[in-house]
């Protein structure tokens, strides 16, 4: 699809990734950039046009559809992780809150804009996922959970968009250099070499990228991910969570 001349509207897009997503449009020639925040102050580039939404709220997003009515990018960025594991975690919240903004706000965002979309010509729906979506890092699961199920969602409506021309993008990564990745110590992924790749999927009618090695290695290896992607996490969860033998 063409970018030059397009109309795109990022959630949360005031910091991290999705930031990077709003100035890499912006630099392919977007002609309006919505930035789709909960809270418009946050917002510092002047370039963007600040709209409150919070993705859980029903109301806001039907508002923005309403409001950005000649929006023909739809980027699904916001997300949140709680560092919640199915069992060790002291409660579900955390499950429940990646549920609700990781996959029932990206749901929200889909069925609010499909409409708009088609209206404009089909355009396309970019939704941001994670290598997660396909292998459960446990100190992390919950999230991994609502990311395998963002993934499900993300293919059931290209399927249901495609006859009206909307190209719907999924994006994998592993960790990219952002709050949200702050606390772990490995090489992590540029925001903006990771916008920009999505940029060029967009411009290519790409469905999915896959944006670092890691990524890459962890979808091939998804036929034997029980001989081959878990042993590995196994082995540093039994380490950080020693249990006494059985009396
Ligand atoms: N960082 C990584 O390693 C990594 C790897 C793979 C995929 N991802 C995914 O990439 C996306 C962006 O993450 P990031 O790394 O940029 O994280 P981040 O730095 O923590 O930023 C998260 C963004 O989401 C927004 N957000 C959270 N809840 C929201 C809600 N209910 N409504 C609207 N906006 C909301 C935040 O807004 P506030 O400022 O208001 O909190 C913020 O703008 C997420 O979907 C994440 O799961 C990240």
């Amino acid at each position: 699809m063409r970018v030059e001349g397009s109309v795109a509207l990022v959630t949360g897009a005031n910091r991290g990734l999705g930031s990077s997503f709003a100035t890499a449009l912006l630099d392919a020639g977007a002609r309006t950039v919505y930035a789709g925040v909960r809270d418009p102050s946050s917002v510092s580039d002047p370039r963007l046009v600040p709209i409150w939404l919070d993705v859980t709220d029903p109301a806001q997003v039907a508002a923005a559809a309403e409001s950005c009515a000649d929006v023909d990018i739809l980027v699904n960025n916001a997300g949140v992780m709680r560092a919640s594991p199915f069992i060790a975690a002291s409660s579900i919240d955390g499950a429940r809150d990646e549920m609700e903004v990781n996959y029932f706000g990206m749901l929200t965002l889909c069925r609010a804009f499909a409409p708009v979309l088609d209206r404009n010509g089909g355009g396309a729906i970019v939704n941001m996922l994670s290598a997660a979506s396909w292998v459960t890092p446990t100190a992390t699961g919950s999230y991994a959970g609502s990311k395998a199920a963002a993934w499900a969602l993300t293919n059931g409506v290209r399927v249901e968009l495609r006859s009206q021309g909307t190209l719907v993008v999924a994006v994998h990564a592993g960790f990219i250099d952002t709050d949200m990745a702050a606390r772990v110590h490995v090489a992590k992924l540029d925001p903006g070499v990771v916008a920009r790749m999505v940029v060029d999927a967009l411009r290519s009618d790409t469905e999915e990228v896959l944006a670092d090695d890691e990524t890459r290695a962890i979808k091939a290896a998804l036929p034997h991910a029980l001989e081959t992607l878990y042993p590995p996490i196994q082995a540093r969860w039994d380490e950080r969570h020693p249990r006494p033998p059985r009396p």
